[in-house]
């Protein structure tokens, strides 16, 4: 038996991916049995006893959380991607980065008005491209009920941007710091 924490099966890389940068990876977390099912089961444990219509995930370690999330939530599962990997019409938003700006799509008709959506990632950083998933929600009249990660940065300011714009934020560990 192990009572090792969902944090303890995140790897940080020094360095990536540029100097100076502690990327924490979450390659090591899904990769092990016993990390994986407490991340899905943590990620669900607030959310007992409410309705969803779907789960929404962010590109691209939001699809892995997000299906097994959907999968126990039994509702449908919708992928927002980055811009043109999307093979239907879609409605897009775009968001700043550190250097430039991206863009995310969804299909525009994979989330329909008044549907209640969780929408998963892997991790929060300045919270800009949660932001933007939220965006593509609310243009298609979809409610997002919750917002989940498994890391937050606190430091770079994501969750306070949600909590500013009413959303209830739900992540499982954090490292201070950038
Ligand atoms: C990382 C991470 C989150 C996002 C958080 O994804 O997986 O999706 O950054 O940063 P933010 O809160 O500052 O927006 P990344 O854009 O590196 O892409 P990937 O998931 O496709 O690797
Ligand atoms: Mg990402």
């Amino acid at each position: 038996m192990t009572n090792k924490s969902v944090r303890d099966y995140i790897r940080t890389i020094v360095d990536f991916p540029h100097e100076g940068i502690l990327f924490r990876d979450v390659t090591t977390l899904f990769a092990d049995p016993r990390g994986f099912r407490i991340a899905i089961d943590q990620l669900l444990a607030p959310y007992a006893g409410m309705r969803f219509d779907k789960v929404a995930g962010l590109e691209a370690r939001g699809f892995i959380l997000g299906g097994a999330v959907a999968h126990q939530l039994s509702t449908g599962f919708v992928p927002i991607r980055k811009k043109g990997k999307l093979p239907g019409r879609t409605v897009s938003v775009s968001y700043q980065l550190e250097y430039g700006e991206a863009v995310v799509e969804v299909h525009d008709d994979a989330i329909q008005a008044g549907e209640r959506i969780l929408l998963v990632d892997d991790l929060l950083a300045t919270g800009g491209t949660a932001e933007a998933g939220i965006r593509l929600i609310e243009q298609l009249g979809g409610e997002v009920v919750g917002c989940a990660f498994v890391v937050d940065l606190p430091d770079l300011g994501g969750r306070k941007k949600l909590e500013a714009m009413g959303m209830e934020v739900h992540a499982l560990c954090a490292f201070e710091g950038l």
